[in-house]
C-alpha cells in the first residue's frame, strides 16, 4: 500500500514536473515503486523524497507510555515504564546525584571527552563491576570505554563482535528487554535464543537453559542479564550461575553480561554482581554493558560502560583501541555531564556511601510493593497462584497475564503495561496497589 502511494507520488511528479532537478530516482528506488511509475519514460523529477516510508511499528515498551500519556483518564496507571517512581508515582533525583551536581558546578570545563570517554569514570564503573581488589582491573586486563548508557554499550560489543568474529551468533534467553534483538540485528550479528524461563513455574527452565546452552556450537555468543532479569524478574540461584559458568567454560562460549539493574536485585550492588565474580573465579573472559540509568536514575544522561576482560594489558589495549573506533564514526565521543556525576559520587565515599543507602531504599520499595501487590491479591480472594510477585526480584514482575487480559485492563481500568505482561513494580504505589490488585483480580477471575 505504502509503495503504491511512493509509485503515485513519483509518477505525479514526473507527468506533472515539480520543476526541482537534480531529484532524479536513485537506482535503488526501483524495487519501490509501482509499475506505472516506473514504465513513464522523461524526465524522472521527485516531488518527495520519502513518499515510499511507512510509519514504524510502535517500540512495544516505549509504546506503552505514549498510550499511557494519551489518556485523558485521572485514575490511569503506568505499570509500563522501566523506571523508578516514589510513592506518589514522581520520577525520583537522588540525594547523591544532587550533591554532585553542586560539586561539579561550574568547576569543569566543556571540552570533548576522548573517544572512549573519562577514563577516571571508566576505572570507577569497572571496579563497581567486577570488585574493588579485582585480579583482572590490577593486571590491567579490562578495556573499557564509556557508552550511551546500556543500550549504547551494548550496541557497541555488538559491532565489536559483528567486525572481529563475523562468523559468529549470539544467543539471547527467550523472553529478554526486546531492544537486545533490535540492538544485534542491526549489528548484523545472527541471532539466535536459548530456553530461560518457564511459563508454567513461573521461574526458570535451569534444564532447558542448559541443554540449550550444550547444543550451542562451541564458542558461541551469550548474552546473560547479570542481575534483576528483564522482564520475567527470575535469575538463576548462585549454585545454578556455578553450573552455568562451568558448562560455558566446557563448551568455550563467550559471555556479555548486561547489567542494567546493579543494587536493584536485592538492595546491594556487590551481592548483584555474583554472576560476574563466579565467572570471573572461573577464569572466564566476559564482556560487561554496564547502565547507570536505573541504579543512579540517570535515565537521560546517557552514561554507561562497555568493558571486556583480555587475556593481556596489550589485548585489553588493543580491543579497547578498536571499540573507540567503532565509537569514532557513530557520536565520535560520549557526554560529559553523567560521567561526572558517576565519577564523583564513585571516589567519594561520602557520596558513594549515600548512594548505596538511596539504591537500597528504591529496591526496598519495590520488594515492599510486590509483598502488597500479592496480600491484596490474595486477599480479595483470588484463586490463582500468585508465589511469583515475590519470589522475583528486581524492577519487573512478569505477572502471567496474557495479551487479552492486559488489554482488559487498559480499555476497562486504564492500566498500562507491555501486553507481554510485565508489571513494572515502580509503578506501583500505596495509593495504586489496591486498585491494581481488584482490576487484575476482576480480569483474571475466569482463569483457573
Ligand atoms: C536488560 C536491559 N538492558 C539494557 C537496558 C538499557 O537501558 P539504558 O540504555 O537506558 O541504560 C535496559 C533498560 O531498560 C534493560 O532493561
Amino acid at each position: 500500500m505504502m509503495m503504491q502511494e511512493a509509485g503515485r507520488h513519483v509518477a505525479r511528479a514526473i507527468l506533472h514536473g515539480s520543476g526541482r532537478t537534480g531529484a532524479r530516482v536513485a537506482p535503488s528506488w526501483s524495487g519501490l515503486m509501482s509499475g506505472s511509475a516506473r514504465c513513464i519514460s522523461g524526465s524522472s523529477v521527485l516531488s518527495t523524497w520519502w513518499g515510499h516510508v511507512g510509519p514504524a511499528p510502535k517500540d512495544p515498551i516505549l509504546g506503552v507510555t505514549e498510550s499511557y500519556l494519551a489518556d485523558p483518564s485521572d485514575g490511569k496507571v503506568n505499570v509500563g515504564v522501566g523506571a523508578y517512581r516514589d510513592d506518589n508515582g514522581q520520577p525520583v533525583v537522588l540525594e547523591c546525584v544532587r550533591m554532585a551536581e553542586q560539586r561539579i558546578a561550574g568547576i569543569e570545563y566543556m571540552e570533548y571527552l576522548p573517544m572512549a570517554g573519562m577514563k577516571r569514570f571508566n576505572g570507577l564503573a569497572i571496579k563497581l563491576a567486577y570488585g574493588d581488589d579485582s585480579p583482572v582491573i590490577k593486571e590491567r586486563r579490562v578495556a573499557a570505554v564509556q557508552a550511551l548508557s546500556g543500550t549504547g554499550a551494548c550496541r557497541l560489543m555488538a559491532d565489536l563482535q559483528h567486525r572481529f568474529r563475523p562468523e559468529s551468533q549470539v544467543f539471547f534467553p527467550v523472553p529478554t528487554w526486546s531492544n537486545h534483538l533490535n540492538i544485534w540485528r542491526d549489528a548484523n550479528v545472527m541471532v539466535k535464543s536459548f530456553r530461560y524461563y518457564n511459563p508454567k513455574t513461573k521461574g526458570l527452565d535451569f534444564e532447558g537453559m542448559m541443554e540449550d546452552v550444550k547444543n550451542a556450537p562451541n564458542g558461541s555468543f551469550f548474552v546473560l542479564h547479570a542481575c534483576a532479569h528483564n522482564p520475567t524478574g527470575v535469575d538463576p540461584s548462585t549454585e545454578e550461575w556455578k553450573e552455568v559458568s562451568s558448562l560455558f567454560k566446557e563448551k568455550n562460549h563467550f559471555v556479555v553480561f548486561d547489567m542494567a539493574y546493579q543494587g536493584f536485585a536485592s538492595g546491594d550492588t556487590s551481592k548483584d554482581r555474583q554472576a560476574i565474580r563466579i565467572f570471573l573465579e572461573d577464569g572466564h573472559q566476559v564482556a560487561c554493558a554496564q547502565s547507570f540509568a536505573k541504579n543512579m536514575g540517570l535515565y537521560g544522561q546517557r552514561i554507561g560502560c562497555l568493558s571486556i576482560v583480555c587475556h593481556s594489558e596489550m589485548e585489553a589495549a588493543n580491543v579497547q583501541s578498536q571499540v573507540q573506533q567503532i565509537a569514532r564514526p557513530m557520536y565520535s565521543n560520549p557526554p560529559l555531564h553523567g560521567a561526572h556525576l558517576v565519577a564523583t559520587i564513585l571516589s567519594d565515599p561520602g557520596l558513594k556511601e549515600l548512594w548505596l543507602k538511596e539504591v537500597k531504599m528504591m529496591a526496598d520499595r519495590i520488594k515492599l510493593m510486590r509483598s502488597l501487590l500479592r496480600e491484596h491479591l490474595e486477599g480479595i480472594g483470588s484463586q490463582i497462584n500468585w508465589e511469583h510477585i515475590t519470589k522475583q526480584i528486581g524492577m519487573f514482575c512478569f505477572s502471567g497475564l496474557t495479551p487479552a487480559q492486559v488489554d482488559e485492563l487498559t480499555k476497562n481500568y486504564h492500566i498500562y503495561m507491555t501486553r507481554n505482561g510485565r508489571i513494572s513494580m515502580a509503578g506501583v504505589t500505596t495509593k495504586n496497589v489496591e486498585y491494581l490488585a481488584h482490576a487484575i483480580h476482576t480480569v483474571t477471575k475466569a482463569q483457573k
